[in-house]
């Protein structure tokens, strides 16, 4: 790498988003990320953080609105510089039957796991694409792709973010800006371990292959490679990591 690349992860101190942030720190990247306004601890995550040696910037944020993306990307690049990959990583579930689902949790999760995307990519897009590099990885779901029971909401939001990076990996391919989405299966996360026991012991763990939950440094892993420049030819693809529980 000929300069120190700034990344910035959305939801990076979350359970797969913390591992991101400090690996991709380690991989020699400035790293920023972002947080839920609602998010009281982050003062306290930063502090942890320094104490381990990482030296990362966090910024509150709501990714499902349009102008605080604004005001945070602004805030970034005046603190840390320009922003050459940017993470979209911040997810909810709300999962329901489709019965049971009322509008307020199709909305809530549209908006954090797909108007994101919109949100954050529209900010940095621009500056990526005049300096002719940049990499958007947009963290989806082996749920997108296959479905999930329960998910309705999710699945098509974590779609949805597929479409949109084909079709943006076409409009930058020319720019050195690639757009890709991962796709992780059931990685050992806070989210994951929500899911009921029972459920995931005997609905989930069946379905994969390897016999085991994901590891979020596997993850991380994939993320930085996507970063890196031998991966300048990589774009529009989604990557499946979810020990093979979903094979395309
Ligand atoms: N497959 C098939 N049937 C299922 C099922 C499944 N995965 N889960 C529940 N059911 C069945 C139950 O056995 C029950 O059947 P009976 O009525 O015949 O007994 C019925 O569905 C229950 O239906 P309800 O509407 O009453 O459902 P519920 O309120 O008990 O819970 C649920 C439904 C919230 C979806 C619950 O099953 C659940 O939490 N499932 C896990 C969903 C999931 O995989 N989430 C992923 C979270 S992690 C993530 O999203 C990260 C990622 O990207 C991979």
């Amino acid at each position: 790498m000929d300069k120190k690349r700034i990344a910035l992860i959305t939801g990076g101190m979350g359970g797969l988003g913390e591992t991101i942030t400090t690996k991709m720190h380690v991989a020699g990247y400035r790293v920023a990320v972002t947080y839920s306004p609602s998010n009281k601890t982050s003062g306290e995550w930063v502090a942890q953080m320094k104490s381990k040696g990482y030296d990362v910037k966090a910024f509150a944020c709501d990714v499902g609105d349009y102008d605080s993306c604004k005001a945070c990307v602004e805030q970034v690049r005046k603190e840390k510089g320009e922003i050459d990959i940017l993470v979209n990583n911040a997810g909810i579930t709300k999962d329901m039957t489709f019965r049971k689902m009322d509008k307020a949790s199709w909305d809530a999760v549209i908006r954090t796991n797909l108007d994101s995307v919109f949100n954050m990519t529209k900010h940095v897009y621009d500056g990526m694409m005049e300096r002719s590099w940049g990499r958007i990885i947009n963290v989806s779901s082996v749920n997108g792709s296959k479905g999930a029971f329960g998910q309705t909401n999710y699945a098509a939001a974590k779609s949805g973010m597929h479409g949109f990076t084909k079709s943006l990996a076409l409009e930058s391919a020319r720019k050195g800006v690639t757009v890709n989405t991962i796709s992780p299966g059931y990685i050992g996360t806070k989210m994951v371990t929500a899911i009921p026991k029972d459920v995931l012991d005997s609905k989930i763990l069946p379905q994969i292959p390897t016999g085991r939950l994901g590891k979020p440094e596997e993850v991380a892993g994939l993320i930085i490679y996507l970063c890196s420049e031998e991966a300048a030819f990589v774009t529009g693809a989604n990557i499946a990591i979810n020990g093979g529980q979903h094979m395309q």
